[in-house]
Parts: structure tokens; sequence; C-alpha cells
């Protein structure tokens, strides 16, 4: 028998350091208008030299547990979605392990870019509704500050730090409440050159020769992107949708993912979701990736702009190219 999965409790965390538009005209040759109007966000978080991904992770998974009111020996599984992990090996997942103490975990990371957290939702609901596990600490974390080339204005205005945190449990009473309903998972490797790193792994080892051409950063193709961005969400949307036999105007909140409220904005028009129905908080901290949607949902939780009851529509677009979305009655 497959068990009800239910998320018991939300956290994050977003470093102190605020970098905002007016900063970034000192570094590259870019405006607040040009930014603002493009792309909508306002300034982002940027993590201290001596925070790593797996240390902002940390704080996101305490705050959520402490709202799930779990202690650490209860989680049996850590899933950390991130795109810049702490080192290619071990996993940011087993250094959040070792931070908060979490002795019974399994522990492992997921590379889905933006669509990470939804990856991770997917994969504990998984495990906790075959009975493997019972309490699972999922996390979107990212540093992108330490990947981004601060001399490109296409791309360093976009991103920021941060991590978000959530707890999945077996919801063992079904009492129905903040139970995820379904959820579509999808991926297009023909595109994987308009949004990646190119150096820096196995295909291209940073050199002495190679070093000053900065291919360790991101390199977009914005506007590919953005149509790709675009077309995925709003075709996850609608497929999660489908699948619980749900409408349009059935949503109370659309949490998507938060990179460019220009995208955001061409999916909620083409849906016909009206702005008051749809969570947005990229203004705040830019484009943090995988943990994007996971702050978004927890700010959402805590600011009660989601309330008991309320259909919760989760649905994220990254580089890879992924795309996922998950339903939730809150
Ligand atoms: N400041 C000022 N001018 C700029 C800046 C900047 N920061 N960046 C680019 N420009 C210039 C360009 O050089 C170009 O100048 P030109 O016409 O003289 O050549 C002009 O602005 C227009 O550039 P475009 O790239 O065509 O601008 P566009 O309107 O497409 O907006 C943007 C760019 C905001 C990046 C947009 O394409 C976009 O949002 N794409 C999606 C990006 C995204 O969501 N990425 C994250 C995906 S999720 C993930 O997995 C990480």
């Amino acid at each position: 028998m497959s068990l009800k999965v239910k998320i018991s409790g939300t956290g994050s965390y977003l470093p102190d350091k605020i970098l905002s538009n007016e900063d970034l005209e000192k570094i590259v040759d870019t405006s607040d208008e040009w930014i603002t109007t493009r792309t909508g966000i306002k300034e982002r978080r940027i993590a201290a030299d001596t925070q790593s991904t797996s240390d902002l992770a940390t704080e996101a998974a305490i705050a959520a547990m402490s709202d799930a009111g779990l202690k650490s020996d209860e989680i049996d599984l850590i899933i950390v979605a991130t795109i810049s992990p702490d080192a290619f090996f071990p996993s940011t997942a087993c250094y959040v392990q070792k931070n908060i103490g979490a002795i019974n975990s399994l522990c492992f990371d997921v590379s889905a870019a933006c669509s990470g957290f939804l990856y991770a939702m997917q994969i504990a609901e998984n495990f906790i509704s075959s009975g493997q596990r019972k309490n699972a600490l999922i996390i979107g974390a990212e540093k992108l500050s330490s990947m981004v080339d601060w001399e490109d204005r296409n791309t360093c205005v976009l991103f920021g730090d941060g991590a978000g945190a959530a707890i999945l449990t077996a919801d063992e009473e079904n009492q129905g409440r903040r139970k995820i309903l379904s959820s579509v998972l999808g991926s297009d490797g023909r595109q994987t050159d308009i949004l990646h790193v190119p150096g820096g792994g196995s295909a291209c080892p940073i050199t002495p020769d190679n070093a000053d051409q900065k291919l360790n950063a991101i390199r977009m193709q914005g506007r590919e992107v953005y149509k790709y961005a675009v077309n995925a969400m709003r075709r996850a949307a609608e497929q999660v949708l489908e699948k619980s036999q749900m409408k349009v105007e059935d949503v109370d909140k659309l949490i998507p993912h938060q990179a460019n409220l220009r995208i955001i904005e061409a999916i909620t028009d083409r849906m016909g979701i009206p702005s008051e129905r749809t969570f947005v908080n990229l203004d705040k901290y830019g484009n943090t990736s995988a943990a994007a949607v996971a702050i978004a949902l927890d700010e959402a939780n805590k600011t009660k702009s989601i309330k008991e009851d309320d259909i919760v529509l989760l649905v994220a677009f990254g580089a890879g190219l992924t795309w996922a979305s998950s339903l939730i009655k809150w």
C-alpha cells in the first residue's frame, strides 16, 4: 500500500549581505533601470567568504526541523538539490548530516539546477510512500556567487545565494493537510549548451593554460532560456493539474521558480492566473536556482500567504534542461 506524504515543516536561510542593483552599477556596465525592467530583481543576497553551500543548507534545515518539531536523529533521509555543491564529493547532503548530527540518515545530492528542489521532493515522496523512509529533509541550497563571472553583466545581475528546506513525513493518520497531490518531472538533454558551466568538470578541467577564460563560471543564452522556460513551466503546470483532475481556477497560489518576473508574467498571462494568486520574492533575492522555490514556499507559509486547504502549485525550470511541478493541498 502506498502511504500519503505531507509537508510537516519548512525553513529558509538568506545570508545577511545585500547586493543591490545600485551596488552592481559600480561593478559592471549596467543600471537599476535595465535590471528592474528586464528581470524585476532589485537586490540579491551574497554569502560570506567563510560560508559554503552546506552552511546555508544547514541553517535552512534547522529552521525546517524546528517548524516540524523533529529532532535530527529522527531524520532518515537528506537530499540536497544544488548546482553549487561544497565540492564534487562528498555530497553536500553528507556535510549537512554532519552539521546537524542526523546520524540515522541516508544522504545524497540531486543536480537538476533550478528544478532541483522539486526533483528532491518527488524522490523523497517515493521513499516515504513506499515505506522505506519516514522523515525526509529536502533542501535547495546555492552559493551561486562563487560561480558567477562578476565581469559578465549578462549573468552576474541575475543570481543570488540562499537556501530553503522542507520536511516530508508519512501522513500516517491520513489527515490530508499539506499533502502532495501529484507531481511532474521532465528533462531535455538536447539543450545542455544554452545554460551551463563549461569548465571545471572532467570534460574540461581547469588548467594553467585556460584558467584566465573563466570557464568555471555560468554561461547563458538568455533569450533561448527565456523561450524554453515559459513553454516548459506552463506545460508542467498544466500537466500536474490534469493529473489531479483540477483546473487553473482551483489554484489558490502559484509558487513559480523565481528567475525573472517577465517569465512569471508570461506564464500567468497565458494560463489566466491573476498576480494576487502568484507568489513573487525575486525582487529581494534574485535567482537562487535550486533554493528559489524552497525559499518561496517557506516565505509563503510563514507569512500566511498560503492557508489551510489552499491548493498550491509549485513549478520550476532549469538548466539541463529540466522542469518540474507539484500540486499540494495545504
Ligand atoms: N545591463 C545592461 N545591459 C545589459 C545587461 C545588463 N545587466 N545584460 C545584457 N545587456 C544588454 C545586452 O548586451 C544587449 O545589448 P545589445 O542589444 O547592445 O547587444 C541588450 O542588453 C539586450 O540583451 P538581451 O540578452 O537580448 O536582453 P533580454 O531582453 O533577452 O533580457 C535576460 C536578458 C534578462 C537574461 C532574459 O533573456 C532572460 O530573463 N532570460 C532567461 C534567464 C533565466 O531565467 N535564466 C535562469 C534560468 S534557470 C537556471 O537553471 C539557472
